[in-house]
């Protein structure tokens, strides 16, 4: 069977940074080591007044078709994972093909363009549907583009405006890819939750605290799914573990739990049992309260050793590098994770070829999503051409006042103009609205 994954990626990030230590911290009265340490978070990518979901889609999927060398004839299928959608009827894809077609000779009328929305797992789901796409022969040697694009805004003062962010991954699906190869195998933890929504409202209700439990409880589930469908889950058998990064803080805690569970009954629970003994098995207590208090015990002194850390160095810090310095990028999160331990080996010179990756997506309400991926000769090649880095540097660093301005200019229920903090170049651009609502766009050279 010929594989099929991400034959190249583009990352855009908002073009404004909001610094949480030197300047959100002191403005809400907080310790910088609550964002710093606490959620492992520097900064937040915010969109200047010319920027939105589908400026930073258009302009990551341009990029990456320039490098590819791409028309869209070679496009067959575009779908765009977002929980920023401004429209309840035409899809967040017309307008980027819409801002494509101003670029290229040709359109993309024969393209199936569709938008996904399940919050943050979204990215995920889209990839699966061109994976199916493309296994079921429906695809006619074209590719699909698939984009993740968010702008992460939480209402001012609400907890979750520090991990706040804006940005957008644009992803070629093809055969005999040059990134990854997904696996078949696939896990999922699925269930009715109320713990981060947005019914009618742009801004979302969150039960912060839960919404922590609820990850962390479906990313347990699609394990076990993953488990059961044959998927290999023995950490060290992975070059990295890309996390859906709401904030580095939450990856921490599900890494820990993730490790003790894949560690049970292998050979690395063994090479610690001298040092922090052997898990607790449930059979041997009489209620569940004793049994968790057990585990928790036993997961602190796990991730206090040696061994932990080291693996927890090698596979999964290196893919907070991103979200580190731009924070949630909601459905773009799982894939700039990905992206992140991509340019970690690069700039590390890991020879990486041929290993696998386990990706866990997730999104509120809730659904958590394991599948592996095989890394492909071609990705030095197409981790070198990504400037996300240079973008991150080159972010313009707002004062509080202007953030304050910046946040009411995206906020659909706010009134006021103020100038952008940046200037377009070569790229695409919001230019107001037209007629009958709908936002229109204009390539600046
Ligand atoms: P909070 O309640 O303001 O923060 O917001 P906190 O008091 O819990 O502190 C956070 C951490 O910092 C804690 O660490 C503190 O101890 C530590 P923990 O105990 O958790 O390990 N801390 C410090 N550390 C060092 N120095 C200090 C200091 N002070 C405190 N001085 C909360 C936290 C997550 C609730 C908030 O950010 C929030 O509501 N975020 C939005 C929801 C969210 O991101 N949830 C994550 C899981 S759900 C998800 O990922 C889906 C999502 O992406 C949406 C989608 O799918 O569409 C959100």
């Amino acid at each position: 069977m010929t594989d099929v994954g991400i034959d190249g990626i583009e990352v855009w990030t908002g073009k404004l940074q909001l610094d949480l230590a030197e300047t959100f911290a002191p403005a809400q009265g907080e310790e910088p080591g609550k964002f710093t340490k606490g959620l492992g978070l520097y900064a937040s990518s915010l969109p200047d007044v010319y920027e939105d979901i589908v400026t930073m889609a258009a302009n990551a999927s341009h990029d990456l078709m320039e490098r590819k060398g791409l028309e869209p004839e070679d496009i067959g299928r575009i779908d765009v994972a977002t929980e920023s959608a401004f429209d309840h009827s035409k899809p967040v894809s017309t307008y980027v093909a819409g801002c494509l077609e101003q670029v290229y000779d040709d359109d993309f009328h024969h393209a199936n363009k569709g938008e996904r929305k399940f919050a943050c797992i979204s990215g995920t789901q889209a990839l699966d549907d061109a994976y199916n796409w493309i296994r079921a022969g429906r695809n006619r040697d074209r590719a699909a583009l698939v984009i993740a694009t968010d702008t992460a805004l939480y209402a001012r003062d609400d907890p979750g405006e520090a991990t706040q962010g804006a940005g957008a991954v644009a992803m070629l699906i093809d055969e005999d890819p040059d990134v990854v190869a997904f696996s078949t195998e696939q896990g999922y933890g699925s269930a009715d939750e109320t713990d981060f929504l947005k019914p009618n409202q742009q801004f979302p209700s969150v039960d912060g605290k839960r919404s922590v439990q609820v990850y962390l409880a479906r990313m347990r589930e699609a394990l076990e799914d993953f488990e059961a469908a044959g998927g290999d889950t023995h950490p060290d058998n992975f070059a990295f573990i890309p996390f859906h990064t709401p904030f580095p803080g939450m990856v921490r805690k599900a890494a820990g739990l993730g490790y003790r569970h894949c560690i049970r009954g292998t050979d690395v629970e063994e090479q610690l049992a001298d040092e922090i003994g052997r898990q607790p098995r449930k059979e041997a207590f009489d209620g569940e309260d004793e049994y968790f208090e057990a585990i928790k015990e036993y997961t602190d002194s796990l991730t206090e050793t040696d061994h932990y850390l080291d693996w927890y160095e090698r596979t999964v810090d290196p893919t907070l590098d991103i979200s580190r310095e731009v924070g949630n990028w909601y459905t773009g999160s799982v894939h700039i994770a990905r992206v992140s331990g991509l340019i970690r080996a690069l700039d590390e010179g890991w020879d990486i070829t041929g290993k696998e990756l386990l990706v866990g997506s997730y999104g509120s309400g809730a659904q958590a999503e394991i599948h592996a991926e095989t890394i492909q000769d071609g990705w030095e090649e197409e981790i070198s051409a990504l400037t996300i880095n240079e973008q991150i540097d080159a972010r313009y660093d707002l004062s509080f006042d202007e953030y304050e301005e910046i946040h009411d200019v995206h906020n659909h229920d706010a009134e006021t103009d103020i100038e952008p903090r940046t200037t377009p170049d070569g790229e695409f651009a919001f230019d107001g609205w037209g007629r009958m609502g709908e936002r229109k766009y204009t390539y600046v050279e």
